[in-house]
């Protein structure tokens, strides 16, 4: 394998440079590549498609021009923003990165990977990402498209999860860097792993390293890189419901603590072995806020996947029955009651936001009146 590492070092170096010249993707941050940019794209990325990325990317900046404006931000506003990209402990992570290179950096991003390292939401790999991009530094950035591309290169055919694997490719991607040129062989990887070898039908008639692919040669392309066995989907059923009172709907806040935290809601969670939807929502008020409620009807039923997970969510207009003067909120941090129109102000998980654009296109009466 050393040896075959040596004698395509220069090649693999030399044509995805080329490549990445003529047909590297025109994204809004590889302009200036200022650090700050960098560093938000990378975050976006994560877990995200790229034209998605790149949406969301805009708006953040014409929000959020610089670090400064993150760290004055309230969470709120942040989570708003990121509203629809899911796993939002990356907004959080931004939001307290910025305050703390506020407190520590005077609020300008560093080049060097063992300070990246030290902020909330940076790990290895983007620590990688952002100083080589942004700063051209000696350093490899190994994510998913880098360890496909050297699955395929080398045909390692050993699991990618297995530690030994892992410092393999790393090893490899050590390398294969051409000094002096991380910032462009970097996003030349990655592009490349995005548009030619892609995870599924990967375009290797129009890939212009596949003579020195090994996978390619031996016939094995798709079956690199190794990766566990796809974890079965878990079905999770739930139940929220919609309570007014003056014309304003109850919401609350999750905890900060949870997957969803500093998100809003309608009251709900998971029904139990046996139960009735319509059971578990008035079950799950009165568990978390202390408010007895009936159940008028059923809206709708909405269903969101996640990495791992199935959500299937029952939502229901309720009448708040008797209650205290004030919610004994157990399940959030804090509640507010609002009006209709105030309602898209809210960052909402992904269920709930279905649920209101299922309300905005079908019923839209409904959020005055639910029991109407
Ligand atoms: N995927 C993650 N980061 C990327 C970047 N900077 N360019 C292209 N694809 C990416």
């Amino acid at each position: 394998m050393n040896s075959y590492i040596q004698e395509v070092v220069e090649p693999v170096q030399k044509i995805l440079i080329s490549w990445f010249k003529d047909n590297g993707r025109d994204l809004p941050w590889r302009k200036a590549y200022d650090p700050y940019c960098i560093w938000i794209s990378e975050i976006m990325l994560q877990q995200t498609q790229m034209d998605r990325g790149v949406e969301y990317y805009t708006r953040w900046m014409n929000r959020f021009p610089d670090i400064a404006a993150v760290a004055e931000a309230q969470e709120d506003e942040i989570l708003k923003l990121w509203e629809g990209l899911g796993y939002y402990a990356r907004a959080r992570n931004l939001h307290a990165a910025a305050k703390q290179l506020m407190a520590e950096h005077e609020g300008v991003m560093p080049c060097n990977p063992k300070e990246l390292l030290s902020l909330p939401g940076i790990g290895p790999y983007t620590a990688g990402a952002i100083s080589s991009i942004a700063c051209n530094t000696d350093i490899s950035a190994v994510d998913a498209n880098v360890i496909r591309v050297y699955s395929r290169i080398f045909d390692i055919d050993t699991p990618v999860k297995e530690s030994k694997t892992k410092k393999n490719i790393e090893n490899i991607a050590i390398q294969l860097l051409p000094a002096g040129q991380a910032r462009v062989f970097n996003q030349a990887l990655m592009d490349f792993g995005g548009m030619i070898c892609r995870p599924r039908q990967p375009l290797c008639g129009e890939c212009p390293i596949s003579s020195l692919c090994r996978a390619n040669s031996r016939g094995t392309v798709e079956d690199r890189p190794i990766l566990d066995k796809a974890k079965k989907t878990l079905v999770i059923e739930m139940a929220t419901g919609m309570v007014e009172e003056e014309g304003r709907l109850f919401i609350q806040q999750r905890k900060s603590d949870d997957i969803w935290g500093g998100l809003w809601e309608f009251p709900g969670g998971r029904l139990e072995d046996g139960e009735a939807a319509e059971e578990a929502v008035v079950r799950e008020y009165r568990e978390e806020t202390g408010f007895t409620v009936t159940v008028c009807k059923k809206i709708t039923t909405v269903t969101h996947f996640y990495t791992r997970y199935k959500v299937i969510l029952h939502c229901f207009s309720c009448k708040l029955g008797s209650r205290s003067p004030l919610p004994e909120l157990t399940a959030a941090q804090q509640y507010k009651w609002v009006f209709p129109e105030e309602i898209k102000a809210y960052g909402f998980p992904a269920g709930h936001r279905k649920l209101l654009e299922y309300i905005d296109a079908n019923c839209p009466e409904l959020l005055n009146d639910p029991c109407r």
